[in-house]
């Protein structure tokens, strides 16, 4: 019998398992992202090699002591899923009394970031190339963090990819726990079901409280840097809601 003969009749034996993933067929952890394999550029792969040792964080390395880790005390504000970084970046720099931690696991993003912090001259900034799940349980201590930000979350449009959406009641309550009492996890989207889904989630936990005066969503505060994602939403005409919450427990 020939190689071919012995495959499985099935017809979907020639899926890889991301994009049985994708569409929903095959999953192995609930996760909210599908790894791409995208190739680094050469500036991208020199600030890792050049960069990584000042600016990188590993997960292997577990628990963080921030003041150790910055060398100062000053409040630590944590971004999940930066994307290429651009307006992380940016708002490091427009905020030297903080320190940043930025989350990501697409590496071409990480070494976007770590090269525009290297030309920006930005020191007061940390990256992990991880899940930001794993990161959050292993190496943020509680009660550390005075801002949490996670902009344009991938929205996974879908009904039947929600449960991949990264707000959910369980990554709420860890992100609460990360929080200091008075920080603040704030949130943006340009999907308004998922914006509808997070501020559900949001009111119904315990230990937050909503920021916005009418109890739903509040203006972009000039601190959050409009996003390539933002550009293109409002070139669309669609809307972006943010929204803020505060741990007071
Ligand atoms: C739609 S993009 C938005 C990027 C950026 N925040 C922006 O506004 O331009 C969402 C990003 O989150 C990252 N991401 C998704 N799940 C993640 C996770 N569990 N941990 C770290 N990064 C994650 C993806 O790789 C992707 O770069």
């Amino acid at each position: 019998m020939t190689e071919k003969a012995q495959q499985p009749e099935s017809k979907n034996r020639h899926k890889t398992v991301e994009q049985a993933e994708q569409e929903g067929k095959y999953i192995r952890k609930v996760r909210s992202f599908v790894k791409r394999e995208g190739r680094l550029t050469k500036g991208q792969a020199r600030a890792l090699e050049l960069h990584w040792d000042t600016m990188g964080l590993n997960h292997s390395d577990g628990m963080i002591d921030p003041a150790a880790l910055f060398a100062n005390d000053r409040p630590v504000v944590l971004e999940i899923g930066f994307g290429m970084g651009k307006s992380l970046v940016e708002m490091a720099k427009n905020a030297p009394e903080l320190n940043f931690i930025g989350i990501e696991v697409h590496r071409p993003g990480v070494g976007a970031c770590i090269s525009l912090a290297e030309e920006e001259g930005v020191t007061n900034l940390k990256v992990y190339e991880h899940d930001a799940i794993e990161i959050l349980a292993d190496c943020i201590p509680d009660g550390v963090l005075t801002t949490v930000q996670l902009f344009f979350p991938d929205p996974w449009h879908k009904k039947k990819h929600h449960k991949r959406r990264i707000v959910q009641p369980e990554f709420v309550e860890s992100i609460r726990r990360k929080l200091k009492v008075g920080g603040v996890f704030h949130m943006a989207t340009d999907w308004e079901n998922y914006a509808e889904c997070m501020l559900e989630d949001m009111s119904s936990a315990p230990g937050y409280e909503n920021l916005s005066e009418t109890s739903d969503y509040v203006p972009r505060p000039d601190s959050r840097p409009l996003t390539k994602f933002e550009n293109r939403g409002q070139r669309l005409g669609h809307g972006v809601w943010d929204l803020q919450f505060k741990r007071i427990s």
